[in-house]
């Protein structure tokens, strides 16, 4: 039986342009024999501080800088206005957390300050805003604050005065002043003007827009929305390394986020510097915010703390109790009885008296580290920090599931090295696209008598193109698809990180971009979302037949580098029966490439890269001469048969790396090639890349002299192929098959519809057979996430690109056999009532 679409113009337009062959495989979804729950708390969110998630982002806060204490030195992110004088004080501080204020000398009339938001602040029409900040006179000072909303044109979008009649030297609040927008501007300002001369200190100047769920203090709404569509089940917090701190050879702090430091009132938090990701935070989105927004979002809170480990600092394990006390306390805020419990009455008197059920406590991020060539703990004896807090925590409270840290980085098979008890392992894994697909069978050996699984922190951080592409985002979803299958055993997953400000990313991809007045998810923050509200309650066994495809190779063969100078001369490549198929000697290219004969991709030419190459020739040697281009590449314009051998000398120059020698290319997303020198110049590899995603094949231990000519010969035989270096045979490999098509299913027990998730990576269009056994489908609906390339991506500009579509699907009469034509490049998520 086919299914009947109900569709628009776009889906018609897809299915039209996938042409390819036709894979066709069977799915098997065994409604029979019905597996374990689903765990009901399987998707979540990772919050943490990074590229300005909370601060210039999901925490509402117009003014950057508010509290002065960005640097020591300046008021960065104000400029002063009509002759007016802008300086840092020290003196007579609001409180004792407070460390700098800012001291205006006024002139008179039009005199005062403004300050530029978070790369502009956006202001809509007919909107209230509101305004806050403590103010102190030198000298008794009467007058009028202005306060303006500013276009960055200067027009005046909106204005309120504040009468002044100051007392000389004591602060007095300005507090939730309204202030309603007449306009719109999405990188707007904020003035302060003043019409008397005189000499002000002011700090903690504040300005809100309204926020999510009305909340003081609160969260941008746009941002928590869409945090909102995603139906999170737990959001952990607030890192990462952020929870860790870094310390600085000027600054000898641990600059760690310590909670205490996050609540109560704004003015009373000093905030600190994160290190880690670079920018000073307010802590205006604090430990208290935070539970308070996982309830706002129906999440269960998941805390992280400091086992007194950071970058770059550490306390020694026998000295701990500062740390644990502080756990406990933390627990305390967010459980204990509002009446009877120091920590509980803060957070009533904070606006909470209700406790916000944490549960669930993770000690140390990232913390336990192993040598696997030594055999040896490398943690700084995490597990013995570990165990002090698993006693203390749940002596006091049982209740709490404690989360153990495994090994992050540097392995695939990280364990828990000890015999403490331990509720939950967090696992981490940022790599490439293929290899979350080889992992969709990850889970399904490991020990079932362990502690459960918790995937902490995942993303395709590896060949992901700009800012996130289709194909990273499948590979997530064919990983996501095995933590379903498997949620007996892992029962929490939460992509990483979540957000980033345009304007100053630390940490690419993450899954929402914004800006100061717009935002919009990547194609993995749709994954997320589609493959987290069609979750269903139980596991289906599921089993695939038929989909394998051969591996396509493309006809034209390059160069590239990574972050390095190289060089090429005397290319030839020789066909099966000796002739010439491409000879290159570099000259007369009048210094420049691409010639008629080269194709360049990432070059100066291509917005679409982060670092850009500069091909040229000179004197018959081919040079790229940008030591930053990391993955730019020149192709061939000649099409090469099957089987080649390609002949190059090549050197490196500057630069960390070696060379890259491309073939069996057809663009620059769908290639092989030969890195040399890769890795900082210590291994060489064969790696394959299919629409975008990047897989490694082959790798050996290798270097390359810097400015030496080196022989390179590949011999190309199909997907099969030779490497030779200075005549010495470095790798032969034959590229594997393609799996074609992931399935899963669950059954949603309340509905009573069966949920096949199929991913299709590939770009053949997959004619599938769903048999189900045991059940017969009646009517139901598809989602669908697809587009034409797996490098397609979401931009400020083309913000729904790569987005879901859903429409119904019905049959002729009930069947227990359907047929499904799943798109290249996709999600499919088919939701089918069942009998
Ligand atoms: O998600 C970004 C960072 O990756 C986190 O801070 C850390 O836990 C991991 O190393």
């Amino acid at each position: 039986m086919r299914f009947k679409f109900f569709r628009g113009a776009g889906f018609v337009a897809l299915a039209l342009a996938a042409t390819g062959a036709m894979a066709q495989p069977v799915v098997t979804v065994d409604a029979e024999h019905l597996g374990a729950q689903v765990s009901p708390r399987l998707y979540g969110i990772f919050f943490e501080e990074i590229n300005h998630a909370g601060d210039g982002g999901l925490y509402a806060e117009l003014v950057q800088n508010r509290s002065f204490e960005d640097d020591a030195e300046r008021p960065v992110h104000w400029k002063a206005l009509g002759g007016a004088v802008a300086s840092l004080t020290t003196d007579g501080m609001l409180n004792d957390r407070q460390a700098h204020a800012l001291r205006l000398n006024l002139k008179g009339l039009g005199s005062g300050v403004q300050n530029e938001g978070y790369w502009g602040m956006s202001f809509r029409q007919q909107t209230d805003y509101t305004f806050s900040a403590w103010v102190k006179a030198e000298t008794a000072y009467k007058g009028d604050l202005i306060v303006t909303l500013s276009g960055a044109d200067g027009r005046n979008l909106g204005q309120t005065t504040v009468p002044l009649k100051l007392k000389a030297g004591r602060w007095t609040q300005i507090k939730d002043v309204p202030v309603r927008a007449t306009g719109s501007d999405p990188e707007g300002r904020l003035t302060l003007t003043f019409n008397n001369p005189g000499t002000l200190t002011m700090d903690v100047v504040s300005l809100f827009p309204p926020t999510y769920k009305g909340r003081k203090n609160g969260c941008r709404i746009d941002l928590a929305e869409l945090l909102e569509a995603l139906h999170p089940k737990f959001m952990r917090f607030p890192g990462g390394c952020y929870v860790e701190g870094q310390t600085t050879p000027r600054n000898n702090l641990h600059n760690r986020f310590e909670w205490k430091n996050t609540i109560g009132p704004i003015e009373q938090r000093p905030g600190h510097l994160s290190v880690n990701w670079g920018y000073n935070i307010t802590d205006g989105f604090g430990y208290h915010e935070m539970l308070q927004l996982a309830e706002d979002l129906g999440a269960e809170p998941l805390f992280v703390v400091n086992v007194g480990l950071g970058h770059g600092w550490m306390q020694p394990y026998n000295q701990l109790e500062d740390y644990i006390q502080e756990a406990l306390d933390a627990i305390e805020y967010a459980n204990g009885d509002a009446k009877t419990t120091k920590w509980g009455a803060l957070r009533a008197q904070n606006g909470h008296p209700e406790p916000f059920g944490l549960r669930l406590l993770e000690v140390g991020n990232e913390n336990a580290n192993f040598y696997f060539d030594t055999n040896q703990d490398q943690s700084e004896h995490y597990f013995e920090r570990y165990i002090q807090f698993y006693r203390a925590i749940k002596e006091k409270y049982p209740e709490v599931e404690i989360i153990g840290n495994v090994e992050s980085w540097g392995t695939d098979e990280p364990s828990w090295r000890s015999e403490h008890p331990v509720d939950i392992l967090d696992e981490h894994y940022y790599r490439s696209p293929s290899w979350f697909e080889k992992n969709f069978t990850k889970y399904d050996s490991y020990d079932r008598q362990g502690p459960k699984i918790y995937i902490g922190e995942y993303a395709v951080t590896q060949g992901y193109g700009v800012n996130g592409h289709l194909t990273a985002a499948l590979g997530e979803a064919i990983y996501m698809q095995g933590l379903e299958r498997n949620s007996d055993l892992v029962i929490m997953g939460s992509y990483a990180p979540i957000f980033v400000n345009e304007h100053n990313p630390a940490w690419r991809p993450d899954m929402i971009r914004f800006n100061a007045s717009q935002s919009f998810g990547t194609p993995s923050y749709h994954v997320q979302k589609i493959m987290a509200n069609n979750i269903g309650t139980r596991i289906v066994p599921v089993s695939v037949s038929d989909n394998t495809l051969a591996p396509t190779i493309g006809h034209r063969m390059g160069f590239s580098t990574w972050g390095t100078k190289a060089e090429f001369r005397n290319l030839q490549v020789i066909g099966p029966d000796g002739s010439v198929l491409l000879k290159d000697d570099f000259v007369g290219s009048e210094n420049k490439v691409p010639s008629d004969k080269w194709e360049s991709f990432g070059g100066e030419t291509d917005g679409r890269r982060r670092t850009l190459s500069q091909w040229v020739v000179e004197d018959g040697v081919l040079k790229q001469q940008n030591q930053r281009a990391e993955g730019s590449i020149l192709l061939s314009t000649t099409q090469l048969p099957d089987e080649y051998t390609i002949h190059v000398q090549a050197r490196r120059m500057e630069g960390n790396e070696g060379f890259i020698i491309v073939f069996g290319a057809e663009d620059d997303e769908n290639l092989i090639w030969w890195n040399l020198g890769g890795w900082g110049n210590s291994q060489h590899a064969i790696e394959h890349m299919a629409d975008g995603g990047k897989n490694t094949i082959g790798a050996i231990r290798g270097t390359l002299e810097e400015g030496r000519w080196y022989d390179v010969e590949v011999q190309v035989r199909g997907a099969t192929a030779r490497c030779m270096l200075d005549g010495k045979l470095i790798h032969e490999f034959s590229l594997p098959e393609r799996q074609s098509l992931y399935a899963n299913a669950t059954l949603d027990e309340k509905s009573g519809e069966m949920i096949v998730k199929l991913v299709n990576p590939t770009r053949e269009r997959q004619i599938t057979k769903i048999n189900l056994k045991g059940a017969q489908a009646s009517q139901g609906r598809a989602i669908v996430l697809a587009s034409e390339s797996g490098s397609d991506e979401n931009t400020m500009r083309a913000q729904l690109n790569v987005s879901p579509v859903e429409y119904p699907v019905s049959f002729n009469e009930p069947s227990s056999s359907v047929t499904f034509p799943v798109q290249p490049f996709s999600l499919t998520i088919l939701r089918l009532k069942v009998k």
